[in-house]
């Protein structure tokens, strides 16, 4: 099995939905530890009651970005981790980082990538009068929001839909969005090769 680190800020409902998962015996990753950069981020509690490690690195305990990711990886290398999974992490990632895990580190966004990138994506959606919106995940690039897309699911935006009821049901989907995602990549069947996702049966 892979072992995933999931990097979280908040809640942590994605985090929540890979931890379930990864319970299945015959599911290919398992996840060994959880990080938030905010110390009271809701999510580490739900990880700590299902028994993994789960700390905060805070980046305001941090003079600059490059010593805040330093403390992570080291983290990260310290649980031996072979995969990192960003699950509503609200953080702008430097182009080391990046490309220290390039191919092995994953994010959820709420919106079909390549339309709506950044934040608010649920406003953006209504905005621009869509009828379709949905979820991806993609394998992280130095480009924000840009890196190859390993799985998608659409809703139909419905009459009368707010940002807030449009949230909520892309939320829904996100959960087990995220979860074929990072079996595809623990699995070996989703692999990024040359900025491209190469699928493998
Ligand atoms: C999710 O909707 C995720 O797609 C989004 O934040 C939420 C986190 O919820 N991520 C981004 O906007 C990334 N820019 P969660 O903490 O319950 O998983």
């Amino acid at each position: 099995k892979k072992r995933v680190a999931i990097l979280i800020s908040g809640r942590g409902s994605n985090m929540s939905a890979l931890i379930e998962a990864a319970k299945a015996p015959d599911y290919p990753a398992e996840i060994v530890a959880v990080i938030a950069n905010k110390a009271d981020a809701a999510g580490l509690d739900v990880a700590r009651a299902n028994g993994i490690p789960a700390f905060a690195i805070p980046h305001r305990d941090f003079a600059s970005k490059p010593e805040h990711e330093n403390a992570v990886s080291q983290a990260l290398h310290a649980e031996k981790t072979d995969i990192v999974c960003l699950a509503g992490y609200m953080r702008i990632i430097s182009p080391e980082f990046v490309s220290a895990w390039e191919g092995k580190m994953l994010n959820i966004h709420p919106s079909l990538l390549p339309l709506f990138k950044g934040l608010h994506t649920h406003e953006q959606v209504l905005e621009a009068g869509m009828r379709v919106h949905g979820c991806t995940v993609h394998f992280v690039t130095a480009g924000m929001d840009e890196g190859p897309i390993i799985t998608q699911t659409a809703i139909s935006v419905n009459i009368g839909d707010t940002p807030d009821t449009l949230a909520e049901r892309v939320l829904s989907v996100e959960h087990e969005t995220y979860v074929r995602a990072l079996a595809l990549v623990a699995s070996g069947k989703a692999v990024m090769k040359n900025g491209r996702t190469v699928f493998r049966d």
